[in-house]
């Protein structure tokens, strides 16, 4: 595990370059200040202000009502931690679907309001324009193909994608259409990791699984649920690296007794 050893703040070039030595990239989502710098001060590479807010943050079923707005407040105070990880926001429903202009506006207001460094969007051909006209305003995009969350409602489920041989197909040329339009990573959600270690092999720019397997250029997870604060959601692809529900839980049972019995505050924990 390391810790950023130069003090140099990650950067697309740092992010390439690393898919072109081999060494693996690694992503996280952070939603606030606090959680966001303990991830850069252990040496995170890539925080993502996930729209996932919407779902372990603000409980929703669905990433679908976060705004905006909520998706700018909770990226500010994720960047005004940071001081070496690169710092990626998801542009949420409804503000880039439909219209490269509205996505550009969207992502403009991402970069000028919150002070991150780039953006993500959801999908494959179908936002090509939007990605062109955001990467020739000087913004770094990644892409997010696979399973993506805002379409949930077209999935009907959040099952494995491209199983079948033409649904891999689409995707591979989503990938090919998100790479020549720019982005400079694109995550790869819930696929077979077979697919996913081929279609790493064959690009020039890196893929960040969640879900995809070993074969990808990094990983992300969803802090919440690596951490073990989301309480029954364990999908076979998550490596839960504390119970921190418990932990929290057996924290706060405690402090309620000490309250109960007098024996918090004591005499010096008072003035
Ligand atoms: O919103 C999110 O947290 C994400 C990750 C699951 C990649 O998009």
């Amino acid at each position: 595990m390391s810790e950023h050893k130069e003090m140099k703040r990650i950067s697309t070039s740092t992010i390439m370059e690393m898919k072109n030595s081999g060494e693996k990239i690694t992503m996280l989502t952070a939603y606030d200040y606090s959680m966001a710098s303990i991830l850069d001060q252990a040496g995170i590479e890539i925080i993502l202000v996930g729209d996932s807010a919407a779902n372990v943050f603000a409980g929703h079923s669905t990433t679908l009502p976060i705004t905006l707005d909520q998706m700018i407040y909770h990226a500010s105070s994720v960047v005004r931690a940071v001081k070496w990880a690169m710092v990626i926001v998801d542009l949420p429903f409804g503000s880039y679907q439909g219209s490269s202009s509205k996505a550009l506006e969207s992502a403009i207001r991402i970069m000028k309001e919150s002070g991150a460094h780039g953006v993500k969007l959801e999908g494959g051909a179908e936002i090509q324009e939007a990605v062109e006209k955001i990467v020739s305003a000087g913004i770094p995009v990644v892409g997010h193909l696979g399973l993506t969350p805002q379409s949930i409602n077209q999935f009907g489920s959040f099952g494995v994608r491209a199983k079948s041989e033409s649904e891999a197909h689409v995707l591979k040329n989503n990938l090919h259409v998100l790479q020549e339009a720019g982005c400079f990573a694109v995550v790869l959600e819930k696929i077979p990791a077979k697919l996913a270690g081929e279609l790493s092999s064959h690009t020039r720019i890196p893929t960040i699984g969640i879900g995809a397997g070993m074969g990808c250029d990094g990983q992300v997870l969803v802090v919440n649920d690596m951490l073990g604060l989301t309480e029954n959601f364990k999908p076979k692809f998550l490596r839960q690296y504390l119970n921190l529900h418990g932990e929290i839980k057996g924290a706060v049972q405690q402090y309620i007794k000490d309250v109960k019995d007098n024996s918090f505050p004591g005499t010096d924990e008072q003035y």
